[in-house]
Formats: C-alpha cells, structure tokens, sequence
C-alpha cells in the first residue's frame, strides 16, 4: 500500500497540493480535515457541548461520513460547503482534541485507505500516528501571514481576523495531548511561503518517484 501523509498548520496548501499529488501519482486523495469538520457540524446541530469529550466522541462514532475526493457526505446529505462555514471552524479544533474522536477518526481513515489500496492523505497526525510507515511524509508550512492572506484570497475575511483563526487554531492543534502537530520522524519540511503550487506539487512527485520508482 502507498501512502504520501502530507501534513501541516492550517492555511499551508495541504488541499490543493495533496489534491494535485494524487492526480499526479494516480493515487485517490483523503482531506481528513473534512472528517473531524463533520463531527464538529453534527456537534452544533444537535447543540453538544463541544467541550464534552465522551458526548462529541459519541456523536464521531454515530456518524456515517463519507469523503469522495471534493465531495463530503454526512448522514447521506452533501455538506460539502456546511462543513466549511466559519461556526465549524471555531469549534472544530477544540473537538478534534478529544481522544475518544480521534479514536473513532483513525480507525476510519485506515479503513478508507486499505480500501483504497493507499492514497494522497492529508491532515495534522498522518505522518506521525495514522500512517507512520508511509512511504513519503511531509510537513507542508508557510509563514503565518502569508497563510492568513492565502484563506483571505479563497474565502474573503479580515486578514487580520484570519490570521487570529489561524494562530488560536494551529496553537490548540499543536499543543493538544492527542497526537499534536508537528513533523514527523523522517519527514521532510516543505515551506511553501514564496513556492508555487506547482513547485510543491513538483518536489512531492520527485521525492516520492525517487523512492517508490517511476512505474508505482
Ligand atoms: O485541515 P482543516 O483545516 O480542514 O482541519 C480542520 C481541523 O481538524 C483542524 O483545526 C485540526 C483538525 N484535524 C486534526 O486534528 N487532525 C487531522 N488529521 C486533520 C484535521
């Protein structure tokens, strides 16, 4: 089974390099990003104290997501865009540092890649917790404000209040108990601060063509 584990901060390029990685090596893409995003939405739905870890942990277990490339199905229902909203966003990092969600997470994302037969996936713990054997691992970074002014290009917003979303999220992401952010052993830093996508995308392909061999 191959598996490129693309990891880093929020705002780095992790979507669209892992979404162009996969194209360009022919293996599927998992964003488990979208994952925890689906517990957080389901969270808020039914007005759990995303502070709770057994009540979120309980929610991550009953759900049903499925993650197809772009698209993201919770329960049957396209929340493709929901998950994406700025509710989510202020609460997801906080459930995602509940072990008992995590849990549930890893479990399902291993199954999605044994189903797979390997894949691009990228999240915070690829590299480190749910695929420490991949073939390539990578830490894809990016200065704070140039990631911040990249979210502002996508999605519109304040680039100073952005920047604030980031930094609260990447300091809870990176400090939590629970398999935090942060490089891998044996992967390698990309910052991509003044690369372009196709530069990134570049590197991944050669490092992982280097080490898997042309024809895989
Ligand atoms: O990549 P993203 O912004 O969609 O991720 C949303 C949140 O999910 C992020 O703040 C941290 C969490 N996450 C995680 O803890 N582990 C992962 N493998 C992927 C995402």
């Amino acid at each position: 089974m191959r598996v490129i584990a693309i990891d880093g901060p929020a705002g780095a390029g992790k979507s669209t390099v892992a979404r162009r990685v996969a194209a360009a090596t022919g293996l599927p893409f998992l964003d488990t990003g979208a994952m925890y995003r689906c517990v957080a939405l389901s969270v808020l739905r039914h007005s759990v104290d995303p502070n709770d870890h057994d009540a979120t942990a309980a929610v991550a277990r009953r759900l049903e997501v499925r993650v197809d490339g772009e698209k993201v199905e919770m329960d049957g229902e396209d929340v493709s865009s929901a998950i994406r909203e700025p509710g989510v966003n202020s609460v997801v990092s906080v459930i995602a540092a509940h072990g008992g969600v995590r849990d549930v997470m890893r479990g399902a994302q291993r199954e999605w890649a044994t189903r797979a037969g390997g894949g691009v996936v990228e999240g915070r713990d690829i590299g480190t917790v749910v695929f420490p054997d991949a073939d390539v691992k990578i830490f894809l970074t990016a200065s704070p404000m140039r990631r911040a002014a990249r979210r502002v290009e996508q999605s519109g917003g304040d680039i100073h209040e952005v920047a604030r979303s980031i930094e609260d999220r990447d300091r809870i992401d990176s400090t939590r108990q629970d398999s935090p952010l942060r490089p891998a052993e044996g992967s390698i830093t990309v910052d991509s601060s003044d690369m372009t996508v196709d530069q990134v995308v570049e590197a991944i392909v050669r490092h992982y063509r280097d080490k898997c061999g042309e024809d895989r």
